[in-house]
């Protein structure tokens, strides 16, 4: 668990219940409800991913969907799950048909990310993808060239890990990506500072399998 002090626990929540509401976009008007992010509120390793899609906006977590199991296997394979990490987006609310977020909206979503991760107060943020890797490090510097080349950085006023990682979306559906993604991921625990040992993986569950995916990255043991 990170520093964060107990207090900050019941003020994540509250600020979680006053985003609820919020109108400072277009989002807003297209959205089912704002998907503020889920997991432990004291986590030493936060991940951060892009915008909810249509199973994140109808539940109201963030990476439910293919993605999000995706996530969960990695997470498996260094010995942690989705309740002892926190996860959040770049924008909280979904962007028409998944389209890309546009930068106002970026702007006037941020803060809300920004006083997440001061609450949080992570040892690491894995930036998932561009959007929240260009956010974060405040850089243009897109995700195959940064990937997996930690950066500290200061966020929220405290020193964090900034830790590229592609997009497990993206990876899905490319093998090689995906090979990369399971070994830039298999350096977390190293830069979390901790020994944890891997486990097993569940299951490979049929609609995760994909035949390509599935050659590429069995070295790895991912599915
Ligand atoms: N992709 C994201 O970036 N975030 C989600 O919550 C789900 C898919």
């Amino acid at each position: 668990m990170s520093a964060a002090p107990v207090e900050h626990v019941d003020e994540l929540e509250a600020y979680g219940d006053s985003v609820a509401g919020c109108v400072r976009c277009r989002l807003a008007r297209g959205r089912t409800q704002v998907v503020f992010g889920s997991g432990n509120p004291q986590a030493d390793l936060m991940f951060v991913g892009e915008a909810p899609g249509f199973h994140e906006d109808k539940q109201g977590l963030p990476f439910v969907g293919q993605a999000g199991k995706l996530l969960e296997k990695l997470l498996a394979q260094i010995g942690l799950q989705r309740s002892d990490v926190y996860i959040a987006n770049v924008l909280k609310c979904r962007p028409p048909g998944n389209r890309n977020p546009q930068d106002d909206e970026i702007e006037a979503c941020e803060s809300h990310l920004f006083r997440q991760i001061e609450l949080i107060q992570p040892v690491v943020v894995a930036t998932l993808g561009n959007f929240a890797t260009k956010l974060l490090s405040g850089r243009p510097l897109g995700i195959t060239r940064v990937h997996g080349q930690e950066q500290q950085t200061t966020i929220g006023g405290r020193s964090v890990l900034l830790y590229p990682l592609y997009h497990p979306a993206a990876a899905l559906y490319t093998p090689s990506m995906l090979n990369i993604l399971a070994a830039d991921f298999a350096r977390l625990p190293e830069l979390l500072g901790s020994s944890l040992e891997p486990v097993a993986a569940p299951a490979a569950e049929p609609e995760l399998t994909l035949v390509a995916a599935h050659a590429a990255s069995e070295q790895l043991g991912l599915f």
